[in-house]
C-alpha cells in the first residue's frame, strides 16, 4: 500500500531534481507479460543460471542456450511497453539532464523513444559473431536455424552479458558518470542482488544524492532509499508524472 506522504516526499524531490538517473530491472516489463528472473514465477524457479546465461555453458551445449533464448525472444517479441516504460519516456522529456540505465535485455524501453540509455546488460535482439565480434540485428522469431550462424560461418551468440562476463566498459563509464552527476536515483522493479548495478543505489546515497525506489516489495534497497514506494511501475510512474503536472 502506497502512503500518499511517500508520493508527496517523492514528487517534492523530483520537482527539485537537477539530474534525474533511472535505473530499471525486470519488473517494469513484469506487467508487459515478461518474466522476471527471481520470485516466484521468476525464471531462475525454474532454470538453472549457469546452464543458460554463462560463457561456458554457450560453449558446451550453445543449441540449449539459443532455445532458450528463442523462447524469451518469442514471449517479448509479442510484447507492447506498458505505462511504466512510457512513463520513463516521459520523465526523459520532462528533465534536460537524465539517464536511464536498464538491465533488461528486452528492448521495451528503446521501443517508447527513450534515447538516454544504457542498456548495461545488452539487447538480447543484437547478435555478436563469436569469432569476429561484430554486432548486427537479429529479429527472427522463432529461429529459421539454431544456433543461427554469421556470414563468416561462425556461430552468432545473443549480445548480452552473461554471468561471468564484465560489463560493456562504455557502458560501464557512461554508468559512473552519471552517477557521479545525478542527484536522484529512481530505482525501478529490481530485486537489487545482481551488482555491480546492485552498488549504484549505494553510490549516489554516498555521494549525497537522494534515492527513491519503486517495487511491488521490500528489496535489500530499501534500507538505504530515502523513499520506497511499494506497489506496480506502470501504476506509480505515470501517478508521478502526473503529480509532477509538467
Ligand atoms: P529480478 O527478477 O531479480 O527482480 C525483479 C524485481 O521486480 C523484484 O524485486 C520484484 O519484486 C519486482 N517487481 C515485479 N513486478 C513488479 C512490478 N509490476 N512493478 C514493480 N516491481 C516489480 O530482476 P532484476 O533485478 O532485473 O542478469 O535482475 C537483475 C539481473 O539478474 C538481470 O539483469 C539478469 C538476472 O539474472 C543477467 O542475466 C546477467
Amino acid at each position: 500500500m502506497i502512503h500518499a506522504a511517500d508520493i508527496d516526499k517523492a514528487v517534492e524531490r523530483l520537482a527539485n531534481t537537477k539530474f534525474l538517473l533511472v535505473l530499471t530491472g525486470a519488473g517494469i516489463s513484469h506487467e508487459s507479460g515478461i518474466p522476471t528472473f527471481r520470485g516466484n514465477d521468476g525464471l531462475w524457479q525454474n532454470y538453472r543460471a549457469e546452464e543458460l546465461a554463462t560463457p561456458w555453458a554457450f560453449e558446451r551445449d550453445p543449441v540449449t542456450v539459443w532455445k532458450w533464448y528463442d523462447w524469451r525472444r518469442g514471449i517479448i517479441g509479442k510484447a507492447e511497453p506498458n505505462p511504466g516504460h512510457h512513463a520513463i519516456k516521459e520523465l526523459e522529456d520532462i528533465f534536460e539532464n537524465f539517464l536511464l540505465i536498464t538491465q533488461n535485455v528486452d528492448g521495451l524501453h528503446g521501443r517508447t523513444g527513450v534515447t538516454r540509455m544504457v542498456e548495461i546488460h545488452g539487447n538480447l535482439w543484437r547478435v555478436r559473431c563469436v569469432r569476429e565480434g561484430k554486432t548486427s540485428m537479429l529479429m527472427e522469431v522463432p529461429l529459421s536455424s539454431i544456433p543461427p550462424r554469421c556470414e563468416c560461418g561462425e556461430m552468432l551468440r545473443p549480445d548480452v552479458v552473461w554471468f561471468g562476463e564484465s560489463l560493456p566498459t562504455q557502458a560501464l563509464e557512461q554508468a559512473f558518470k552519471a552517477l557521479e552527476m545525478c542527484d536522484t536515483l529512481m530505482v525501478v522493479g529490481t530485486s537489487g542482488v545482481v551488482y555491480p548495478v546492485a552498488s549504484f543505489p549505494e553510490t549516489v546515497k554516498s555521494n549525497g544524492g537522494f534515492v527513491i525506489e519503486i517495487n511491488t516489495e521490500a528489496t535489500p534497497i530499501s534500507n538505504i532509499a530515502d523513499v520506497s514506494l511499494y506497489g506496480k511501475s506502470g501504476d506509480i510512474l505515470p501517478a508521478l508524472v502526473n503529480a509532477l503536472g509538467v
